[in-house]
This record gives structure tokens, sequence and C-alpha cells, in this order.
């Protein structure tokens, strides 16, 4: 057939693709730096940042560095931080997480004090960077229907959820926007909103990680948040991986708890649940990029296998196009500079 007739038999979607400018036009899903929140950790009792081994380029801050590093997220125009601290001391309960004058307490307090209301300040709400064992709960001794894991101990559900309301609370009570539950225990949305709410907090949202599986791609935070379960592992209240129906139910429970957003985590190896919330919900639907991923892509790139900005700024698109409109990721400052300069 000779070319350049006007009615070829085929589709040109080629046309589209011919430059830059069309190509930009017709992108159907754009990131934005607003979009993407920022994981931090922050560690009480040292003056420099520890770099983090699985992690590069990612570090345990200390109150100064940490109040440096938001006002540079905020100067790149990102959506929020997301906190985790880490405390000097651990107990069987947790009990840093809710006191006043624990770390991420005071450091909420201090971010909060520098930037208004400039960047949305997320508390990450669990007890497994706080808990001399390790577990998002506290333990007690194998009853009812429970196993043990690796011993007697099991995570016990109802006690926790105390806790839980009492470090949604202090966190609140610091200067946190928002709140958001990784524990993965039943009923904690619900026992954390009734907190709040007893507080007067009624305004603060709660942003629950609804569909957390019980992932490998969690590894290098552990190192980074110094919380690895001392014994048995999370396979008890983070979810299966191979359940996509149950990650379903627990968010439409967390919604009837009075979730106001809902997470999914990990996100790279879940975008089929991404999408499946998304088209089952009207409240934003938010992913984690998480540790393991991030520790992937930056040994490959290291390695010269992958080009480092291409492929990061592939999986976050990915993770939008998915359905996710917000996206947690150590990469979010870099990412949102890539982004502004266009
Ligand atoms: C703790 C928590 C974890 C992560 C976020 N909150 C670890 C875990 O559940 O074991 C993982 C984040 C990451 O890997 O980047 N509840």
């Amino acid at each position: 057939m000779s070319s350049g007739g006007a009615n070829p038999g085929f589709a040109r979607g080629r046309r589209l693709r011919s430059t830059p400018a069309l190509r930009r036009l017709t992108a159907q899903t754009r990131v934005a730096p607003a979009d993407l929140v920022l994981p931090v950790f922050v560690k009480q009792d040292i003056t420099e940042p520890v770099p983090i081994g699985s992690m590069p380029g990612v570090v345990q801050h200390s109150l100064d560095s940490l109040r440096k590093a938001a006002h540079e997220a905020a100067e790149a125009g990102i959506g929020g931080l997301m906190l985790f601290g880490i405390p000097a001391e651990k107990d069987p309960v947790g009990s840093q997480a809710d006191a006043a004058d624990g770390i991420v307490n005071v450091a909420l307090q201090q971010l909060r004090a520098d930037l208004g209301d400039e960047l949305v300040l997320m508390a990450d709400l669990c007890l497994c960077e706080y808990t001399d064992h390790g577990h998002c709960g506290v333990v007690t001794p194998a009853r009812g229907g429970l196993r043990g894991q690796g011993g007697e101990m099991v995570v016990d559900n109802d006690p926790t959820l105390d806790r839980y309301a009492a470090v949604a609370i202090a966190q609140a009570q610091a200067g946190a926007h928002l709140v958001a539950p990784s524990g993965m225990m039943d009923g904690q949305v619900a026992a954390i909103r009734a907190g709040l709410d007893s507080a007067a907090f009624t305004e603060v949202p709660i942003l629950a990680y609804a569909a957390k599986y019980a992932s490998g791609f969690y590894g290098p935070f552990r190192e980074a948040a110094e919380g690895a379960p001392q014994f048995g592992d999370r396979s008890t209240y983070q979810m299966d991986p191979p359940n996509a129906d149950e990650a379903l139910r627990e968010v439409a429970q967390d919604l009837a708890e009075g979730a106001d957003a809902v997470m999914v985590k990990p996100a790279l190896p879940y975008l089929d649940i991404v999408r499946q919330v998304a088209d089952a919900v009207s409240v934003p639907v938010a992913a984690y990029q998480v540790s393991g991923e991030y520790a992937m892509l930056e040994a490959a790139a290291a390695n010269g296998w992958v080009d480092r900005e291409r492929a990061i700024l592939e999986t976050l698109v990915a993770i939008r196009r998915a359905g996710a409109g917000q996206v947690l990721t150590y990469w979010a400052v870099e990412a949102a500079r890539w982004l502004a300069r266009g």
C-alpha cells in the first residue's frame, strides 16, 4: 500500500506523541508537588542526623535537622510530612508515644510553631517504634483463640485501642494536623475518633492505613525506625498479601468508624488494590511507597541499571494513575523539585 493515503485503515496513535508539547498536553495523569508527602524520622538525644544504611539519602533526624528539612519541604511545595519518632527509652506499652515531652510530640510542637499551617503535619499513630518488644500494640500471654507467635505472647487488640486513643490526643495536642493510625488493630479508627472528640479535637482528621499488608518491603524501615518485632512478625494483624476483597472490607470498616481518608500500603506491589479502593470510595485515597520500594530502586540506580530520576518519576505517576490522590514517598522533596522544573 502506498504511503500518505487519507484512510490507511489503522489509527495513527503516534500523532499525539510526536512532540513533547503534544505529550504534555495530552497527559492523562499528573503528579504535582502538593500530592506528595514526605515521611520523616526524628530521634531523641542526637545532635547530628544519622544516615540509614539501607535507605541511602534518608536519615534519622535530630530536632534541629528536622526543622531545617521541614523548611526545605515547605519551600519545595510538597503537601505534608508524616512523622515517626524514635524514643531513647522503650517500654512494654510505648509510653513515649503519648508523653508530652516524647520526641515525636516535641517535634510536632516545634514544626507547628515554625511552619503554622504551611504543611500538613501528619503523625503516624502506632506503638512499634515505642515498645521494647517492637509490636504495634500491647502484648499479653496467649489466651482465647489467639495463638502465640515465637513464644506465648500475643498482640492484644482491645487494650491497644485505649493506648491509640491516648496517643492520638497527645499528637493532636502537640500540633498534628492529622493522625494516621498504622497499627491494623480492629476498631482503631472508632477508638481514636472517640478519643479525639472527647478531647475537643473534633476537627482533626484521621487518615487510616486501612489496607496495610504484612510486607517484606518494610525491611529498611525497621532499621530507620528501630522498630523490628523482637518475636514473631506482624502477620496476625497486618493483611495477607494474596487478599484483595479483604482490603475493601478494611476500607469500608474504617470509613464506617469515621476515617476521613484511607491509605493503601505498600504502593507499587499493590497498585491493583489502589485502583480497586479508588473505584470503591469517594474519600481521598493515599498510597505509601515504602522503604523497600525506595531501597530497591536506589540500589538499581546506584549500579547504573536504571535511570534514577526517570524511574522514580515513573513510579510516582503509576501510583497516581492507579488512583491514589496522595503519595507518601521518601523522594517527595527531590521529586517536587524535578516536577517544578518541568
Ligand atoms: C509501623 C509502620 C511501618 C511502616 C510505617 N509504619 C512498619 C511496619 O509496619 O512494620 C513502614 C514504612 C516503610 O517501610 O517505609 N506501624
